[in-house]
C-alpha cells in the first residue's frame, strides 16, 4: 500500500489531536512529513510524536508552502479566520486539501475557495466529519432504500451542553463573532451539511432563523460575582466555576485537556487560573448566541427545522426523519436509531459500530476517506465534493443573516 505523505498546517486541538493520531495508528498508510505551527510547544510536541526533522518544521504556513514539498495532500486546521489564505495558497500550489470547517468567515471567501479548487482540479474536502460516520451513513442507506417512503420533513436538535457552551462560546475561541465566525456557522454548518447529505443533495430554497444571547450576560451574574473565578464568593456553588474543570465528570475531561494536558491537578489549576477559561461566564467579551432555531424549505416542499441550545445537560445530536411510509429517529452519540414502519407498526433498531474517537468516529473516518481518495485518484468518490459542503455553509450564513434581521425569510 502506498504510504500517503501529508503536511499539517496548524498543529492545534483539531490538527494534532483529532486528525493526526490516524498516522500514528496506521503508520504504514500515512506519514506527516512537515508541519507549520507558530506555537513552539505545540510544534515540537507534534514533531516529536511524528518523528519530523527540525528542518521540516515551520512557524508559519507560508514557510511550509514555499518549500514546494512533494506531498500527497495538506491538512489545514488553523482557526476559522485563518483558513482562507493558506487554503488559497495550497490550492494554487496544486495540493489536495483537507480543510477544517467553516471554510472561511464569509460566503464570498468560501465560494472563492471552492471555485479555486475546481479550476485547479485538486481535491478539496471539508471537515464535515459527521457525514463520514457509520451512524449517518447507515441512516442514509435506510432513506435511500425507500424504507420510509419519500422524506417530507426533518427535525434535528443540537444539544451543545451547558459546560461545552461555556467553554467554547462564552470563554473560549468562538465567543466573539468579531474574532471568529457566528455560532451557527462555526458549530452548525455540520448540521446543515448533514441534512443536505441525508436529503441526497436536495437544494434548500428558503430559510429563516431566530435566536439570541439571552443568558451569559452581566445582568445574570449572581450578586457579588467577580471578573474571574479565582476569588469569587460563588466559586464553590456556581455551576460554571472554573474550579469545576477539576471534577471527574466525563463532560469535563475533553475541555480540561484543551486547557492543558496534564494529570497533575496543581499544575493544571495554576495554569487554568491564568487563562480566559477562569473568567466569570457573566463577565466575558462574548456575543455568540446561546440558543437559535432555524426553519428551512427544500425543493419539492420538504421542510426541516433545526435547533441549537446551550441549555442542555448532555452533548448530543438528535435526528428525526419523517417519511411518507415511516420515520427514523436516533441520536448519533447513542450509536443507534429506530425505524418505525407505519403500515405494520413494526419498529426496527439499527445499531452501528463506531470507532471510539471524537465525533462518533467521524475524525478517524474522514482521515481514512481522505487518504484513500489520495491513494486512488482514479476512483470517483461520492460525497467528498466541497460543493455539497458549500451549500451547508451558504445556509448557515443565511440563517445568521435572517436572525440578525429579526427573522426575515432569506431566499437562496
Ligand atoms: N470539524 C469539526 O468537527 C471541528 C470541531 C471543532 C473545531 N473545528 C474547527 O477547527 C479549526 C481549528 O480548531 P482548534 O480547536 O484546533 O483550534 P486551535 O487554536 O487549537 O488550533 C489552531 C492552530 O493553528 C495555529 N496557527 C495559527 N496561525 C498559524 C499559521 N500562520 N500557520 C500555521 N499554524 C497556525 C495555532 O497556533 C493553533 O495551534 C477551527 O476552524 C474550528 O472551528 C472543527
Amino acid at each position: 500500500m502506498k504510504q500517503i505523505r501529508l503536511g499539517l498546517i496548524g498543529a492545534g486541538e483539531r490538527g494534532a489531536n483529532c486528525y493526526a493520531p490516524y498516522a500514528l495508528k496506521y503508520p504504514a498508510e500515512v506519514k506527516f512529513v512537515c508541519v507549520a505551527e507558530p506555537c513552539r510547544e505545540r510544534r515540537e510536541c507534534f514533531a516529536a510524536a511524528h518523528k519530523i526533522n527540525e528542518q521540516d518544521c515551520y512557524k508559519d504556513w507560508k514557510g511550509l508552502l514555499d518549500q514546494g514539498y512533494e506531498l500527497d495532500g495538506v491538512i489545514i486546521a488553523t482557526q476559522d479566520r485563518e483558513h482562507y489564505e493558506p487554503a488559497m495558497a495550497a490550492i494554487e500550489a496544486g495540493y489536495h486539501v483537507l480543510l477544517e470547517k467553516p471554510m472561511a468567515e464569509t460566503v464570498e471567501k468560501t465560494q472563492e475557495i471552492v471555485r479555486a479548487a475546481q479550476e485547479k482540479g485538486v481535491l478539496l474536502m471539508v471537515c464535515h466529519v459527521l457525514r463520514y460516520t457509520p451512524f449517518f451513513i447507515a441512516m442514509k442507506d435506510v432513506i435511500d432504500s425507500g424504507a420510509i417512503g419519500e422524506v417530507q420533513s426533518i427535525h434535528h436538535i443540537e444539544n451543545i451542553g451547558y459546560w461545552h457552551f461555556a467553554h467554547s462560546y462564552v470563554r473560549g475561541n468562538w465567543r466573539n463573532t468579531g474574532e471568529t465566525t457566528p455560532m451557527i456557522v462555526a458549530k452548525c454548518s455540520h448540521d446543515t451539511d448533514i441534512m443536505n447529505y441525508l436529503l441526497g443533495g436536495k437544494k434548500c430554497r428558503r430559510i429563516s432563523s431566530f435566536g439570541s444571547l439571552s443568558y451569559f450576560r452581566p445582568e445574570n451574574a449572581p450578586e457579588g460575582a467577580t471578573e474571574t473565578c479565582v476569588d469569587c464568593p460563588h466559586n464553590k456553588t456556581c455551576m460554571y466555576s472554573a474550579y469545576k474543570y477539576l471534577e471527574d465528570r466525563p463532560m469535563r475531561q475533553n475541555f480540561r485537556d484543551i486547557v492543558l494536558r496534564t494529570d497533575d491537578n496543581q499544575e493544571f489549576l495554576e495554569h487554568l487560573l491564568r487563562t480566559p477559561y477562569a473568567r466569570c461566564v457573566y463577565h466575558c467579551d462574548n456575543d455568540a448566541v446561546d440558543h437559535q432555531v432555524v426553519n428551512m424549505e427544500y425543493e419539492g416542499g420538504v421542510t426541516a427545522s433545526w435547533q441549537a441550545s446551550a441549555f442542555t445537560m448532555d452533548i448530543k445530536r438528535q435526528t428525526k426523519i419523517m417519511g411518507t411510509k415511516g420515520e427514523i429517529e436516533g441520536c448519533i452519540e447513542e450509536d443507534s436509531f429506530d425505524i418505525k414502519d407505519f403500515a405494520s407498526g413494526n419498529v426496527r433498531t439499527v445499531r452501528v459500530h463506531t470507532p471510539k474517537t471524537l465525533h462518533s468516529g467521524g475524525d478517524e473516518c474522514i482521515m481514512q476517506t481522505f487518504t484513500e481518495a489520495l491513494r486512488h485518484p482514479e476512483i470517483e468518490h461520492e460525497n467528498l465534493d466541497a460543493a455539497l459542503s458549500l451549500q451547508g455553509h451558504v445556509m448557515a450564513f443565511a440563517a445568521e443573516e435572517s436572525r440578525r434581521s429579526g427573522g426575515k425569510v432569506i431566499e437562496l
